[in-house]
């Protein structure tokens, strides 16, 4: 059996930085994709996403750290290695599709293995079979004003696969397509990814795409990766406010840390102790401030008071459609959490099971 460990690794980059001007971006960059697997770079705008993602291309050039494509340094900042964008086999679709509007979808799919001087059985072959790969053969002949949004984010994306790359680099592939598309396009791109056994870097900053499609989840802050793992661990196992904060929808409680017991750590919300588990690396004093944090899915209404229960003023039961969602507020708090049926407004208990929350102080 394959352990994780021996699946050879497609794409390995160590510790990367690079600056615009004085301006650093990337600030020591890791990560490693491996052989059919996909990983997600999420993180808030401005993080870096797309800068790393251009590194890789050769289309920026960092000042330090490695790039290994399949096994080869495509970049050392040591050693002053640096292969072109053109030498680094990679299948590329970015955010905006760039077809070109004169040619035909079979001509603008067929154009780089064109520049790469193929025989033309070759390139009609291996043309047909991106085609087919991504359901538009039948479209071949049309030109881009011809088709829908999702058919010539389609074309990008047969554009970057007709090379066979070992790997394929996606900034923001399905970002032009409204919601609806968007979560079908999720669901066939990872399907297509599989098929083709291709390796993917897919930048995003939806973090329910970025469950739904990858194996690896990597989360940039500030240029510098502030957690990475599987889809669960990330939603499971946040190691800092940050990486809580991002994925999920949460409810955020701002208290005083009131005391430590054996099995969790007490905070103060206004006059009601809440207890929860502590989570992150540090551990501030008594009295010091703190943050609890709970996955709105799992905040509980209760019918009277008791441990871990704070009593709120339930303002509106909202309907999305396969739940309720209730607003609760106390005046300094607001409180969101679900259920199955709309509740008439007035005074409740909000109950916050304290293995759920997460306390970072
Ligand atoms: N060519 C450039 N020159 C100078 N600064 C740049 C350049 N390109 C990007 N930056 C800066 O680098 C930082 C990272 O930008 P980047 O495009 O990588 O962010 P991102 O994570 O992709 O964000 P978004 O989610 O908005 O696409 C930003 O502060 C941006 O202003
Ligand atoms: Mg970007």
């Amino acid at each position: 059996m394959n352990t994780l460990s021996t699946i050879p690794s497609v794409l390995r980059v160590q510790n990367l930085e690079l600056a615009y001007g004085d301006n650093p971006i990337l600030k020591g960059v890791s990560l490693e994709l491996r052989r059919g697997e996909v990983i997600s770079l999420l993180g808030p705008s401005g993080s870096g996403k797309t800068t790393l993602l251009r590194a890789v291309a050769g289309l920026e050039q960092p000042h330090a750290g490695q790039i290994e494509i399949a096994g080869q340094a495509v970049f050392n900042g040591q050693t002053g290695v640096e292969v072109p964008a053109e030498g680094r086999n990679l299948g590329l679709v970015f955010q905006s599709y760039a077809l070109w509007p004169h040619k035909t979808v079979f001509d603008n799919v067929a154009y780089g293995l064109k520049l790469r001087k193929t025989t033309t059985k070759d390139i009609h072959d291996r043309v047909s079979d991106a085609l087919k790969n991504l359901g538009l053969a039948h479209l071949a002949e049309r030109f881009p004003h011809q088709l829908s949004g999702g058919q010539q984010q389609r074309v990008a994306i047969a554009r970057a696969l007709v090379y066979n790359p070992p790997v394929i680099l996606l900034d923001e592939p399905l970002s032009n397509l409204d919601a609806k598309l968007r979560e079908e396009a999720r669901a066939w791109l990872r399907e297509l990814i599989i098929k083709l056994q291709l390796s993917a870097l897919v930048v995003t900053h939806d973090q329910g795409e970025a469950m739904a499609m990858s194996d690896r989840i990597l989360l940039l802050n500030g240029g510098k990766i502030e957690q990475q793992g599987t889809p669960t661990e990330m939603y499971s196992h946040p190691t800092s406010l940050f990486a809580a904060g991002f994925m999920g929808t949460n409810n955020t409680f701002k208290g005083r840390i009131e005391e430590r017991g054996e099995d969790g750590i007490c905070i103060r919300i206004g006059e009601h102790p809440l207890w929860g588990r502590q989570r992150g690396t540090s551990s501030g004093p008594a009295g010091g401030e703190a943050t609890g944090v709970i996955r709105v899915e799992r905040v509980k209404l209760a019918d009277g008071p008791g441990r871990n229960r704070l009593p709120m003023d339930l303002v509106t039961s909202m309907y999305l459609g396969d739940r309720w969602e209730y607003v609760l507020d106390n005046g300094q708090t607001m409180v969101r959490a679900h259920g199955a049926e709309p509740l008439p407004a007035g005074p409740r208990w909000v109950e916050i099971p304290p293995e759920q929350l997460w306390v970072f102080a």
